[in-house]
């Protein structure tokens, strides 16, 4: 595995399955009570300039869990939110710090993070990926499937950030994705070249739903308009009419479809209540995962790194 953790087009499928089989064993043993000696006293920068519920409670949680201790900056509170360069800041951090999680707007930034790091950084959600939410769901789908390779992804809704670590971390990990999204609203250009070159499963992008819900055994959806977009909410919210995930798209695909939803859910928008509540047993396993997830990532990352 590399240093960071920045997107899941940087990972292999054995680095997908390591983190993942990780994961499963840290979740056992949580719920069996078993106490961890690494990474004692290691310390977690955590950098947010977007909100958080999850990911800052599954990060600050898990590192505790692992014996470690997180610090919460966010943008408004820490320099970065006066201007000083993400460069320095990673230089400083790694001084004091044995990991970095960063949420925030641009890809580059955390890139750049990293560059200037001498310690591992996690992207916890950029406006181009969210690798640590896909992770979860991965483990989520081969917790309640048995297996990805070989099952059938739809994702329906916005090309956004969710969508491209989606498509990246099925095909991956060998499992057919299909995405809808509206025109003007696809995919970024390097995950679609990326799908392009896969082999060994299959990727399909249409602007219906229904032809991407067909024989589907997980489907997907987000919110049509995230986190720094809700100035355009409105006009999102006509773009995406039609792309509902409701008892229709669900009476399309195969028998015990898993419907999976990174949160916060939009009811009435991207999925009907009823499908939400039909579901909500493998959405909350998926939130719940991100704890699990984020531990084996931080574990083998640490790990690896340390000194
Ligand atoms: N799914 C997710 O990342 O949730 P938060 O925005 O609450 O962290
Ligand atoms: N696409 C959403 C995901 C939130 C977890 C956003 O970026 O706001």
């Amino acid at each position: 595995m590399k240093k960071d953790l920045l997107k899941l087009l940087d990972l292999s499928r054995a680095d997908i399955t390591e983190i993942l089989d990780m994961a499963d064993k840290l979740k056992a043993e949580q719920k069996a009570g078993v106490h961890h000696d690494f990474p004692h006293g290691k310390t977690l920068a955590m950098i947010f300039a977007k909100s958080s519920t999850r990911t800052r409670v599954s990060f600050e949680t898990g590192i505790f869990q692992l014996g470690g201790q997180g610090i919460f900056l966010s943008n408004a509170d820490s320099q970065l939110g006066r201007g000083e360069p993400i460069q320095d800041t990673a230089r400083v951090l790694s001084r004091y710090c044995d990991c970095i999680m960063i949420r925030t707007f641009a890809q580059k930034e955390v890139e750049d993070l990293a560059k200037f790091a001498s310690v591992p950084v996690i992207n916890a959600l950029t406006d181009f990926a969210h690798p640590c939410q896909v992770l979860a769901d991965l483990q989520t789908i081969r917790e309640h499937k048995g297996r990805l390779a070989g099952l059938k992804i739809a994702y329906i809704g916005d090309g956004n950030n969710m969508a491209n670590s989606i498509i990246a971390g099925g095909l991956i990990c060998g499992m057919d994705v299909s995405a809808a999204c509206p025109d003007g609203y696809h995919p970024d250009r390097e995950v679609l070249d990326f799908a392009a070159t896969v082999t060994d499963a299959k990727f399909e992008l249409t602007s219906d739903p229904k032809v991407a819900a067909k024989g589907a055994d997980v489907i997907f959806t987000d919110v049509w308009a995230s986190m720094g977009q809700e100035a355009e909410a409105e006009k999102r919210k006509i773009a995406f009419r039609g792309y509902c995930v409701d008892d229709v798209i669900m009476s399309l695909t195969n028998d015990k479809c898993m419907v999976q939803h990174c949160l916060p859910a939009h009811r009435g928008e991207e999925i009907t209540e009823k499908v939400f509540e039909a579901h909500a047993d493998e959405i909350f396993d998926e939130a719940e995962n991100r704890l699990h997830a984020q531990k084996a990532v931080m574990y083998l990352l640490m790990k690896q790194n340390a000194k």
